[in-house]
């Protein structure tokens, strides 16, 4: 195993974090996952790679797109997340799914043994992304596809960018010019050209995504989340804190509706092939 800092996490809070709050993010993401499975365009018998399939709500949805005969397998780190994704598997009594522990960077499967390697959010945490994606394209046969979502930046996504825009109202501490690689979809496109991909495309969606069912529900995850408290450590002072709070429940306020809070969820869907084919 290769990332180990991120088994710790995945294995201990931030994994208990997601486990608890896996109902949320299933419908932060409810009306994003859809472009993801159709860009996968899977057919039955299709063998599916899911990397980074956490408690496996999309592995079961991709499983019952490849029957008869097909097979997907959930690929995680996190023994807690594969724990509840095979409890729900059972539960929805589709056939074809395996789960398996381990890290995609140096995964535990043969070469050339899938037709598509998909992931929901679940390639955005490797050490060594050149060595990541180099060997997900070497479990691919060749002319397999890829299809993975990721998120866009703080600026333009209002999942993650809610909160530290409300701080930095008040606050010169958000700052920062560098987007993270997955942000950026030309760094995007180059990784996976490295990586020996082709065909690479990397198209911007949004969707409108429920983040709770009212602000003091949103507040409370919001205030959990990693990126949030380390904004607000670095506040001077309370009264900066109680702003920057104020600023954030107002601008969830405004995003409520009958059924919830949304906002407006952007991500970059990105596909590419092992050899040639087109997605
Ligand atoms: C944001 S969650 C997404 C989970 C799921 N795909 C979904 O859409 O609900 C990211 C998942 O990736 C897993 N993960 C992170 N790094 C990984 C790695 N190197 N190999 C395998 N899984 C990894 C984590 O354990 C976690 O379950």
């Amino acid at each position: 195993m290769a990332n180990l800092e991120q088994a710790r996490r995945w294995n201990g809070e931030t994994g208990r974090r997601w486990i608890a709050q896996r109902e949320r993010h299933h419908a932060v993401r409810r009306l994003l996952t859809p472009h993801l499975l159709r860009a996968a365009a899977l057919g039955s018998g299709d063998r599916v790679l899911d990397v980074g399939c956490g408690c496996g709500e999309v592995t079961i949805e991709m499983a019952r797109s490849v029957r008869p005969g097909g097979e997907v397998y959930g690929l995680d780190l996190s023994g807690p997340a594969l724990d509840v994704a095979r409890g729900l598997a059972a539960d929805a009594g589709v056939p074809g799914i395996r789960f398996v522990r381990g890290d995609a960077q140096t995964p535990p499967l043969s070469p050339a043994t899938f037709d598509v390697v998909v992931s929901s959010f679940g390639v955005m945490f490797f050490e060594d992304p050149d060595a990541a994606f180099a060997h997900l394209g070497s479990v691919l046969r060749p002319g397999g596809r890829l299809a993975f979502l990721c998120w866009q930046d703080e600026r333009h996504n209002e999942v993650l960018g809610l909160a530290p825009r409300a701080v930095a109202a008040h606050a010169a501490v958000v700052g920062g010019d560098d987007l993270d690689l997955f942000a950026d979809p030309w760094r995007i496109g180059d990784l996976l050209v490295r990586a020996g991909f082709g065909n690479v495309r990397v198209r911007g969606r949004r969707e409108p995504a429920r983040l709770g069912s009212d602000v003091a529900d949103v507040l409370g995850y919001l205030r959990e989340t990693s990126r949030f408290r380390d904004l607000l450590q670095r506040l001077d002072d309370q009264r900066t804190v109680d702003r920057a709070i104020a600023t954030l429940a107002r601008e969830l306020a405004a995003r409520q509706r009958a059924d919830g809070v949304w906002v407006e969820a952007a991500v970059w869907l990105v596909t590419a092939t092992v050899s040639g084919r087109p997605v």
